[in-house]
């Protein structure tokens, strides 16, 4: 088997070797494009047979990518929406969503079908030819050993690999390519395979010394992240109930230049990653006979800020003699962070659901988001408004929920009668027409 081993890290080495990305979604579209660029014969698997069909006319299906991108995948990769193009992958990348089920704990459905799908298509009957199987989804300490393995019944020619995928979408600084990558194997000549592929990809390797390693700490990364903006959240009730503006105590701390990082508050929190990988974690200190109390305390934390925005912004209506029930109100940025169009998980959901049960009109405005469609969790059957004077003067409130730079808040400050600001939007508008009540 070490002359198939070392047959196969010919291939990688002389990028020679098919390599297989399953899942093009955030994650896995940049990474086949990476893989491409790299000089590797890609194949690009998406049960999803619309985003196939996208890419192979030239089409793009996120934006915040560039155009560019998903047409060099389309023309320069192969394309399948069924997973018989595994037969010839030598290295193959997994990319697949890792949700929660209803009560918090781990879904790894995506995870095992995918790795099922590789036992089927590739390790049966394979003979003697070794193949690189590495998983990026983010998942607990433990997967690649406890899950893939068994669900690939993997003999000695299979290597199995965990490289955390470090994706932060619309970052214009850090790439697919540029952002370090980290590698763990189940043993040593899986790390070392996996190490030499990344290697041809990226442009830094970091070798762990185990897989479980590297699962944790990307779940220890966004840990971190859920954490910190939890503690800003809740600082930000803490110093408004003593008067203070907690981005002017902000602005003032991050004038350390050691010991300290920034988090801003907002909403809530949002996207793929913070809301969900946390409680991976959780599930698996629970498992091992312990509780992990910061990271429930800060879910608990950052799901109740959009009903403190409500209730915020419920006052600041019956201060201008409006029930929410007769009111009409406009919530700006329906994405879950700036610049993006991405909804997933976003806190402005829950702000319109609440917004709604309270008998409020809403209407939604993001430039990025032209409408919404049916998720796990909302239906919300929206569409965004014609952004103008008109629209804003008509809302007994606007609240400004995400900050993306197309919009021109003197605008708002202008033609609104009464903002909720959750971002510090408006802290450069010279004073309009406008009250603003932060929250
Ligand atoms: N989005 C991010 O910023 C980000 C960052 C770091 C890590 N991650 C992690 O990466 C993983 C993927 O996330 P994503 O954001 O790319 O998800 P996504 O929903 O954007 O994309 C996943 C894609 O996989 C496809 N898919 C699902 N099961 C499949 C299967 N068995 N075979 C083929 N295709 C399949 C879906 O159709 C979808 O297109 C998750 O574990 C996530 O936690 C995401």
């Amino acid at each position: 088997m070490t002359q198939a081993i070392n047959a196969l890290r010919n291939r990688i080495e002389s990028r020679s070797a098919t390599v297989a990305v399953i899942g093009l979604g955030y994650v896995g579209l940049p990474l086949l494009h990476a893989v491409v660029k790299a000089g590797f014969h890609a194949i690009g698997i998406d049960h999803d047979p619309d985003k196939i069909t996208q890419l192979r006319a030239g089409g793009n299906y996120l934006p915040h990518l560039g155009d560019e991108l998903a047409a060099d995948v389309g023309r320069e990769a192969t394309l399948a929406h069924t997973d018989d193009a595994l037969a010839d992958a030598d290295v193959i990348l997994i990319c697949v969503p890792t949700p929660l089920h209803e009560d918090r704990t781990p879904d790894l459905t995506y995870v095992e079908r995918a790795a099922r799908a590789i036992r089927t298509h590739r390790v049966e009957g394979a003979g003697e030819r070794a193949c690189l199987v590495c998983l990026e989804s983010t998942t607990w300490p433990g997967t690649c050993r406890e899950v893939i393995m068994p669900a690939l019944g993997s003999g000695a020619g299979v290597l199995v690999a965990f490289s955390p995928e470090r994706e932060d979408p619309g970052n214009r600084t850090y790439t697919t390519v540029s952002i370090p990558k980290l590698v763990g194997g189940v043993d040593e000549a899986s790390t070392e395979l996996a190490a030499a592929f990344y290697g041809s990809v990226v442009e830094r390797v970091v070798r762990c010394s185990t897989s479980e390693i590297a699962e944790a700490a990307k779940l220890v990364e966004n840990v971190y992240r859920s954490v910190n903006i939890a503690l800003v959240n809740e600082l930000k009730v803490v110093l408004e109930a003593m008067g203070l503006n907690v981005w002017d105590v902000l602005d003032a701390a991050s004038t350390k230049p050691f010991g300290y990082q920034r988090f801003d508050p907002g909403p809530g929190f949002g996207g793929h990653c913070v809301p969900i990988d946390p409680y991976y974690l959780a599930w698996k200190a629970r498992a091992a006979g312990v509780e992990s109390r910061f990271i429930e305390l800060a879910g608990d934390v950052n799901r109740a800020m959009p009903a403190r925005v409500v209730e915020r912004c419920v006052a600041a209506l019956s201060e201008s003699g409006v029930a929410l029930s007769s009111s009409q109100v406009l919530v700006l940025g329906l994405a879950y962070k700036r610049n993006v169009a991405d909804v997933r998980e976003s806190p402005s959901f829950e702000i319109i659901e609440l917004l709604r049960s309270g008998g409020a009109r809403v209407e939604y405005h993001d430039p990025h988001v032209q409408n919404t469609w049916p998720g796990r969790r909302h239906d919300l059957g929206m569409a965004s408004v014609v952004w103008s004077a008109e629209t804003l003067s008509a809302a007994d409130a606007v609240i400004i929920a995400t900050d993306h730079d197309w919009y021109d808040w003197q605008f708002v400050a202008d033609h609104a009668r009464l903002v909720i600001d959750t971002r510090h939007a408006m802290a450069g508008t010279e004073s309009g027409r406008a009250k603003i009540v932060r929250a």
